[in-house]
């Protein structure tokens, strides 16, 4: 029986939450843990479906895995004895081929399903492939697993010729416990990537350059454990903070490092909002009339592309059109359907969105067909006049942690029921 959320729209939120640790860091840094000879305990882990899918995926391959209070995971994988993870779990997200270039790296063989999870285009695996082959790995695609092993990884040079966020996590930690240095050129300086190098440092590892475009990775012999704490989630922050924006209400978030938002903010300020940026914290109050925007996504620091369907709803406000430009995934369009039910009126054409306000929006049955474009149906029921059923909450529980007890902590009428109870 699904859940679905039922959210009464029309009223303001108010209020102050913490965010939740981030998904695309404690994801990638659980499978991290792959490489530690110690056991590591990570703090501020989400409460999230994708961790706890993570971990059954850890636990197959022979590792312990224990929650030791709500947030606080211990990893022990001093006991892994199997190096081919699961097709059923992995199938289920994206982030399970992290493990990849752990595996490849602590044991020189690997056996990970190809990516699953949200549907928002190709989710092609090349660049991590060549980064391994460069290392000396001899790698294969058969009967839907990337199959990769090594005698030896040797540190090397190597340059991506996209900018890939997925691809520069593997194979850095794939040169983790390489002979040599390796260099790599054109990484993704998302600060995800910088969480999970720092947390590779604080086991040993010796990363240089984290947060620009090259990194100097030294393999070491072997990593220790050790404890860390995984930064604040930006995404699920500038979610809530466009669900203050939109309602017209006041909402403030802490511990989160302003400066992982700094574009989006300023397209919050180009949209006539109020915004206050504190040492750990961001405040914004929502005003009228919004402005419109154009907004390109591009890796950070351009404006996130996990962060365009959220803007999305909250630009069915402003008043005047509206275009996001979508440059990082080829089929995240797929909500749009979804959203125009509730009233608001955008269309598509190539990469891009048009999107026509203000809209008067009022409460209709919608589906989220991935995470964010869930995040994105949510705000616009909060807008929306009446009570929306949204269902496909199985993928808001994938990235957003006790999504309806933050947001009925800022005053949001927001339920969950079993779709057939609510029915019945
Ligand atoms: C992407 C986002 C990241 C976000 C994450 C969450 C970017 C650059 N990346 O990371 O900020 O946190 O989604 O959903 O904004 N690609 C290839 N070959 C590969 C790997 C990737 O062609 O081997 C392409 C992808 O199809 C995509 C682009 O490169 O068009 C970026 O992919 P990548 O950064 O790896 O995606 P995610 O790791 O999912």
């Amino acid at each position: 029986m699904a859940d679905v959320l039922l959210i009464q729209g029309g009223n303001p939120l108010y209020g102050q939450l913490k965010a939740s640790g981030a998904k695309n860091a404690a994801l990638p840094i659980m499978a991290a843990s792959l490489l530690a000879s110690e056991p590591v305990i990570l703090n501020r882990i989400p409460n999230i479906s994708d961790v706890r899918v993570l971990a059954q995926i850890l636990q197959s391959l022979g590792c312990k895995v224990e929650f030791l209070a709500p947030e606080r995971l211990l990893i022990d994988s001093r006991q892994v004895n199997r190096t081919s993870a699961p097709y059923e779990l992995g199938k289920m997200m994206n982030a399970s081929f992290d493990i990849i270039g752990a595996l490849l790296s602590r044991f020189r063989e690997a056996e990970v399903p190809l990516p699953g999870g949200c549907k928002l285009g190709n989710r092609s695996v090349d660049l991590h492939i060549e980064g391994f082959k460069a290392l000396g790995a001899e790698v294969a695609v058969e009967h839907g697993f990337v199959k990769a092993k090594a005698k030896k990884l040797s540190g090397k040079y190597f340059g991506f010729s996209k900018c890939s966020v997925g691809a520069t996590k593997t194979v850095m930690m794939a040169a983790c416990l390489a002979q040599g240095k390796t260099v790599l050129e054109n990484v993704a300086q998302e600060p995800e990537v910088s969480d999970l190098i720092n947390f590779l440092n604080s086991l040993g590892a010796s990363i240089k350059g984290a947060g620009t475009s090259r990194l100097v990775i030294q393999g070491q012999k072997e990593l220790g454990g050790g404890e860390y704490d995984i930064i604040g989630d930006r995404i699920e922050t500038g979610t809530y903070l466009l669900a203050g924006a939109i309602t017209e209400g006041e909402v403030e978030i802490t511990g989160i490092d302003p400066q992982f938002l700094e574009i989006f903010l300023q397209q919050l300020q180009l949209a006539n909002q109020e915004v206050e940026i504190g040492e750990n914290s961001i405040k914004v109050k929502g005003r009228r009339p919004i402005a419109p925007l154009q907004i390109s996504t591009a890796p950070f620091p351009g404006f996130a592309t996990d962060l365009h369907p959220p803007m999305a709803a909250f630009l069915t406000q402003a008043r005047g059109t509206s275009v996001i430009e979508e440059n990082i995934f080829n089929s995240r369009f797929m909500y749009i359907q979804e959203l125009n039910r509730l009233g608001s009126e955008i269309s598509s054409r190539d990469r891009s969105l048009m999107i026509k306000g203000p809209s008067k929006l009022s409460c209709a049955p919608v589906e989220a067909p991935d995470i964010r474009a869930g995040g994105a149906l949510v705000l616009a029921a909060l807008r929306a006049e009446g009570e929306t059923e949204v269902s496909g909450v199985e993928y808001l529980d994938r990235g957003y942690q006790h999504i309806e007890e933050k947001l009925g902590a800022l005053g949001a009428k927001i339920r969950r029921q079993k779709k057939d109870a609510h029915r019945n």
